[in-house]
């Protein structure tokens, strides 16, 4: 297992590239079980989510090919049945169940677990593939749906915490093969929705709305191969957003689309750093104090909770009492007590996070839980005073194309080592 040592206390300077978004090309490579016909998936990023996925496609049938960013899928013929072990231990993965369902009339697929971030129930994925005609039961772990064909209905997807975002894509592939019109109430909103929608249409896919809680799909008799490029990551580009603040420096974000992550880059400005747009670039500047802020996490396109951990540890440096509420998952701070190691002071009411600032930080050992939660404490320990490890940096690899050389490059001192 791999660890980053990170010397803090340096502002970041310089530009940094975005990658290609994790969250739109799992579904995205999902959506290629569709077609019997070539696809190219470009500005695929690097990361073991995606290898995982590759996994998770070839282990139904499809030939993968991953090469210089480009990923090809081709799959002549698919079963309809996704390995236990492989599609359990990633949730993304539950997004093949769509296209599966769809294309074959059947699918079985292992029900994918919570995990740290809280309970993640699928219910409403089934609910919208019910909808369509499925049947659907659960089996020894499995998943099991059925459906000779599936058929276009109007249907609700809002749940308790809003829309879901894998459940919207879900359904909407699985739509795009029905027969006749289905409209998809409370979709999600989020870009990598509008993002799959475009690789859909591309592939002959009837579908508008995407980006609106109305999505509406014409069903189609079949789809065909296409080239794809994906949208750039809107939550790698609000973490460095994030740390270029939190350590007072100036980074320039090259390929990003800012409008994607415009309530991050909004709270920044209210703070009080500067933030520059130009045609394909952002600059995020850090300033000397910082006013505190109250966060609530949204669907898009308020605050992502995908952030949230990473802002916390910005706010531990505003003068005052911030609070940043979590509204999508209810328990996702597993951060705070590594983050309280670190010398952040840091309450829990509930689903609300109080943060008393500014605290310094010095730099200790810490453990990461999640994605995000790691990339908390990459940032953290970029503020922190003297050396902070980073253990279990394996979450942060499934969703940051290569972190530590991106941050070396703006100056950071870190280092990968093995424990
Ligand atoms: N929910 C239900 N029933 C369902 C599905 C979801 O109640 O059937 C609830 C969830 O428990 C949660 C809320 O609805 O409270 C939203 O969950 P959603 O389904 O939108 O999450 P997801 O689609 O499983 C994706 C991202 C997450 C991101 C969320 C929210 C991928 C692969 N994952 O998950 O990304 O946090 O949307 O934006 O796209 C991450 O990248 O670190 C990450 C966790």
């Amino acid at each position: 297992m791999y660890s980053l040592v990170l010397k803090g206390g340096h502002p970041l300077e310089g530009e940094v590239h975005v990658s290609g978004a994790k969250n739109a090309v799992l579904p995205i490579l999902a959506a290629t079980l569709l077609t019997r016909e070539p696809c190219v998936i470009r500005r695929a990023p690097e990361l073991s989510d995606v290898a995982f996925m590759a996994r998770v496609l070839t282990s139904v049938g499809a030939k993968v090919r991953i090469q210089d960013g480009a990923i090809t899928v081709q799959a002549p013929r698919v079963r309809g049945f996704g390995d236990y072990e492989l599609v359990r231990k990633m949730r993304g993965s539950i997004c093949i169940l769509g296209p599966l369902l769809a294309r074959l009339g059947e699918a079985q697929v292992s029900l994918p677990g919570g995990c740290v971030i809280g309970p993640r129930p699928i219910d409403l994925h089934l609910k919208g593939l019910r909808a369509l005609g499925a049947r659907i039961t659960i089996e020894g772990g499995y998943v099991c749906a059925r459906a000779q064909r599936l058929r276009g209905t109007s249907l609700f997807l809002g749940g308790r915490a809003g829309p879901t975002v894998l459940g919207t894509a879900n359904v909407m592939m699985a739509a795009t093969l029905a027969e006749g019109v289905t409209v998809i109430e409370s979709a999600a909103c989020e870009p990598e929705i509008v993002d799959l929608a475009h690789f859909l249409n591309a592939m002959g896919a009837r579908i508008s709305g995407a980006g609106s809680p109305t999505i509406t799909i014409t069903g189609v008799r079949e789809l065909h191969g296409a080239e794809h490029e994906v949208i750039p990551d809107r939550i790698e580009a609000a973490t460095f957003a994030i740390a270029a603040a939190a350590t007072r420096g100036e980074v320039t974000l090259r390929g990003s689309r800012p409008e994607h992550y415009h309530a991050v880059l909004d709270k920044l400005v209210e703070i009080g750093a500067k933030v520059e747009r130009r045609l394909g670039a952002v600059t995020v500047k850090g300033a000397r104090r910082y006013r505190p802020a109250d966060i609530t996490t949204q669907p898009y396109a308020g605050f992502p909770t995908d952030a949230q951990a990473q802002m916390m540890v910005l706010l531990t440096q505003a003068e005052g009492i911030s609070l940043i509420t979590e509204r999508i998952y209810e328990s996702r701070f597993m951060h705070v007590s590594e983050l309280a190691r670190l010398g952040a002071d840091i309450t829990l009411e509930g689903s609300t996070a109080v943060i008393k600032g500014p605290t310094p930080l010095s730099g200790a050992p810490v453990m990461a839980s999640d994605l995000r939660a790691s990339a908390a404490l990459v940032l953290a320990g970029l503020v922190a005073r003297g050396e902070t490890r980073v253990k279990r940096i394996y979450h942060l690899d499934r969703g940051y194309e290569k972190i530590d050389e991106k941050l070396r490059q703006l100056g950071a001192r870190v280092t990968r080592v093995r424990d």
